[in-house]
């Protein structure tokens, strides 16, 4: 317990899934939590159920990939307790998994700007907060299809694989001030990520290439078992992980 004290940590797409719970474990863990989403009603009965139980947590709205929003979510942190010293990039897209040959521009550019130049922005924003501060610790949630070819569709893989080059660029620039900087290649999680898709109607190509290979997942997470390494990731017991990126897929990606 309180691996976390006195730190102040910014977790995105807090109201569902792992970033729920990466907010919930890091609150127990004495942690300063701002908590912040797109959709508000998930936020305010997290907040109300961790702040019942003593722990630290405020959330505050907003859409990653506006730089309003992200400002207002750094200075909502800072604002409120003075520092930011933990960021998990958390919020993030799946996309329908087009290979390139039937992938819209529409789909690209939502998966690109939600999955990559959203969480650059919080760390563009975050990276000099900590500098001024003298350290800290980010965490970008990545997937096993940031390093892999078919676990998704073009853009969600681009996107993963983006985040981690972005992880891996932060983590060695910024090494001597203090900041590191990891990524988690989750594998499969039960979440609402892919609630309402229909896997039915998805292409004989995608049929054969991505979903007949993934029944040698061994089995889903619980997204808590991948917050353990968010944890792990954000407090002093990884000091000398930086610029890394660490699967927690269950052994899915050793096949
Ligand atoms: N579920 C999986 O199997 C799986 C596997 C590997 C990686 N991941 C990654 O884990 C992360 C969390 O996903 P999850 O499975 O918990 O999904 P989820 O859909 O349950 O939660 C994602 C949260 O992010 C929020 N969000 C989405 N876009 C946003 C935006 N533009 N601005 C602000 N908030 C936004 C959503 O409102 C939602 O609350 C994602 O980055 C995802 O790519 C998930």
């Amino acid at each position: 317990m309180n691996r976390l004290q006195n730190r102040t940590a910014l977790v995105t797409g807090a109201g569902s899934g792992l970033g729920r719970d990466i907010a919930r474990l890091f609150a127990a863990e004495g942690c300063r939590v701002v908590a912040t989403d797109q959709h508000e009603a998930p936020l305010t009965e997290l907040v109300a159920q961790v702040t019942s139980e003593g722990k630290e947590m405020m959330y505050i709205t907003g859409n990653v990939v506006h730089q309003e929003d992200v400002d207002r979510m750094v200075a909502a942190a800072i604002g409120w307790t003075g520092r930011l010293d933990i960021l998990v990039n958390n919020a993030g897209i799946m996309d329908a998994f087009d290979p390139v040959g039937d992938l819209t521009d529409t789909m690209w550019e939502k998966v690109m700007s939600v999955n990559v130049t959203g969480p650059m922005r919080l760390m563009r924003k975050a990276v000099n907060a900590m500098l001024t501060s003298g350290g800290g610790s980010i965490v970008n949630v990545a997937s096993i299809g940031g390093l892999r070819g078919g676990r998704a569709g073009a853009a969600y893989t681009s996107s993963k694989h983006a985040l981690i080059g972005l992880t891996m660029s932060t983590g060695y620039m910024y090494a001597k001030q203090g900041i590191r900087c990891n990524a988690i290649a989750a594998g499969a999680m039960s979440t609402s990520i892919m609630e309402g898709f229909d896997f039915s109607k998805l292409s004989p190509l995608v049929q054969e290439r991505i979903m007949a290979p993934a029944a040698t997942n061994p089995r889903s997470s619980d997204p808590v078992e991948v917050a353990r390494l968010a944890l792990f990731l954000a407090s002093d017991e990884a000091s000398f992980v930086n610029g890394a990126t660490i699967v927690a897929d269950g052994g899915w990606i050793a096949y």
